[in-house]
């Protein structure tokens, strides 16, 4: 294991170089990781940044929206992500409410987030209405990845994972977080043109998801890309590979060999 991270030899990504990707016309990648040996393989694909989000409430604890997902939780992955880094910077979601309880402590929360795990940053769904608790963190020292248009800890006000049109609440959220101290944020199912909009309407890059191509990097879901995804997938998504078929397969196949008494052979078998 620690083979692998002797590999990279890339130095770590920082808060301020994802200013100069958005200058220098770099689109940043993004992918979700929850554990420490996808970590490990994310990393050394060389994405720029990896966001333990609490997408883990739906991709890895089977709940059906994302707001069971716990601090201790969210600490517990973020930490296993943290030791196996080296070279992405990792953005760690706030899990609802912890950014809903008044900038005191949402700066605890974010607080325990960065202290006991290694990761570099945190995340929080709001824009406007969340801008002074995005300056209390940045105060605090605490680097903050705004989520602005659809957020799912909102899904119950929502009615609905729906893509969101209203330009007037989006710019206003995009410029809020910007001025608030935001360093980057994620713009999550809104249509594509008002999406490059936005991105270009801000100085600090813009992550989307379900948000066309014209923003200044895209994030998704590691189950999504990979082809495990249990149940609905959003139309946003595009999978690059079929882990599913590969994974039940290669398990239907051990089991055959077991049953048929072809494994353990000799080769895995000590004298
Ligand atoms: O929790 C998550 O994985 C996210 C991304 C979908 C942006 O917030």
């Amino acid at each position: 294991m620690t083979g692998h991270n002797q590999q990279i030899t890339a130095p770590q990504i920082t808060v301020p170089q994802f200013h100069g990707f958005k200058q220098a016309g770099h689109k940043i990648c993004v992918v979700t990781a929850y554990d420490y040996p996808t970590a490990l393989l994310v990393d050394a694909a060389g994405v720029d940044a990896i966001l333990v989000g609490d997408s883990l409430a739906m991709a890895v604890q089977g709940h059906s929206s994302t707001l069971p997902v716990s601090l201790d939780e969210m600490i517990y992955h973020a930490e296993m992500v943290g030791r196996a880094v080296r070279h992405a910077l990792v953005v760690v979601d706030m899990p609802f409410p912890s950014n809903h309880l008044g900038p005191y402590k949402a700066v605890e929360s974010a607080g325990r987030i960065l202290k006991e795990t290694r990761c570099h940053a945190v995340k929080l769904e709001g824009g406007a209405d969340q801008a002074d608790v995005i300056k209390a963190l940045v105060t605090a020292g605490i680097p903050v990845m705004a989520h602005c248009g659809l957020r799912p800890q909102s899904v119950h006000v929502l009615g609905g994972y729906k893509v969101q049109r209203n330009e007037a609440q989006l710019m206003a959220d995009a410029r809020a977080a910007e001025e608030a101290g935001a360093f980057a944020m994620v713009l999550e199912c809104i249509p594509a043109e008002l999406a490059a909009r936005i991105s270009a309407s801000v100085g600090i890059p813009t992550i989307g998801i379900g948000a066309g191509a014209g923003t200044d990097g895209q994030v998704l879901v590691i189950n999504d890309l990979l082809g495990i995804t249990s149940g609905y997938v959003p139309r946003f998504v595009k999978a690059y590979a079929d882990l599913k078929s590969t994974i039940t397969t290669a398990v239907g196949q051990y089991c055959d060999d077991v049953r048929a008494g072809k494994f353990p052979g000799p080769e895995q078998t000590f004298k």
